[in-house]
């Protein structure tokens, strides 16, 4: 399929040091002060960036919606964002384009990566059948996401796979208010909006990308990717190097 603005992996100025990008991206965010610390923990994240090791240890790979950071080796990897600021964050991505309209011909890339996006994703599946169609066969996909229970989205109901079956038959579009009023009582008037999205506005809060449309575990994300014909061939709950958060990894087959 192509796409209104097609790139190719030549003209992609991909990082010659891997090390040096870390380096300068968490020196440009924090100063040398947190420097130590986050770089460990925060950026390397080697249990994260193992499973990346693990399932893809070559080839060329995306990330969607890569924000501030990034656990991907960045020598092969397409850094990609949907908005150039997040919240307060200004993005390293190197290419903008929305998730669910990737400019790359199918079959590109052989991991497609994604951590804390998919639930800011009106229309999931439309999303999913996107990264399937630029992913190479025995591709993995790999959804790094919020777990509803240790995060601010816990007094929400959790998101069933009939509901996102239904937001795709029905074509929502990525600024779809259907969920504003739940996070407005559930997260809003609770008091616990984040402090990166305070800024935003109840008339912004669905345009910008930052409300988070759906509420998951890694129980249905699982059931998820099975929907859309992936094999899931890792499911960690709780990402030791980032506690907040699930990992599902899936292979296109
Ligand atoms: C909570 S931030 C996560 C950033 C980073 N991946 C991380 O884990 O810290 C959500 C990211 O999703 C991006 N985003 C939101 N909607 C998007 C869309 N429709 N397509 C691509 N990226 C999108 C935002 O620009 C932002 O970078
Ligand atoms: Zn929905």
């Amino acid at each position: 399929m192509i796409r209104k603005q097609e790139y190719d992996l030549e003209t992609y100025p991909f990082e010659p040091n891997d090390f040096l990008f870390y380096f300068r991206s968490l020196y440009h965010d924090r100063g040398l002060k947190a420097f130590y610390q986050l770089f460990n923990r925060t950026r390397r994240r080697p249990y994260s960036r193992g499973l990346i090791a693990r399932f893809a240890p070559t080839g060329i790979g995306l990330e969607i919606g890569v924000g501030a950071r990034t656990i991907c080796p960045t020598t092969r990897t397409v850094l990609s964002d949907g908005y150039s600021e997040h919240g307060v964050a200004n993005s390293i991505g190197k290419v903008f384009f929305m998730g669910d309209e990737i400019p790359y011909k199918d079959e590109t890339f052989s991991f497609v990566l994604s951590e804390h996006v998919l639930e800011h994703i009106a229309n999931p599946i439309k999303m999913l059948k996107e990264w399937i169609r630029v992913l190479k066969k025995n591709g993995h996909v790999f959804l790094f996401l919020p777990h509803k229970e240790r995060t601010f989205d816990r007094f929400r109901k959790i998101t069933t796979l009939e509901h996102l079956i239904s937001d795709y038959e029905n074509d929502i579009s990525f600024d779809d208010q259907g969920h504003l009023k739940e996070w407005w009582q559930d997260i809003v008037e609770k008091g616990l909006m984040p402090d990166h999205y305070k800024h935003i506005g109840k008339q912004d809060v669905t345009g910008t990308g930052s409300i988070h449309h759906h509420v998951w575990t890694e129980k249905e994300i699982a059931e998820l990717l099975e929907y859309v014909e992936l094999k899931v061939v890792l499911i960690d709950p709780k990402v030791h190097d980032r506690r907040d958060t699930f990992v599902v990894v899936g292979r296109k087959i």
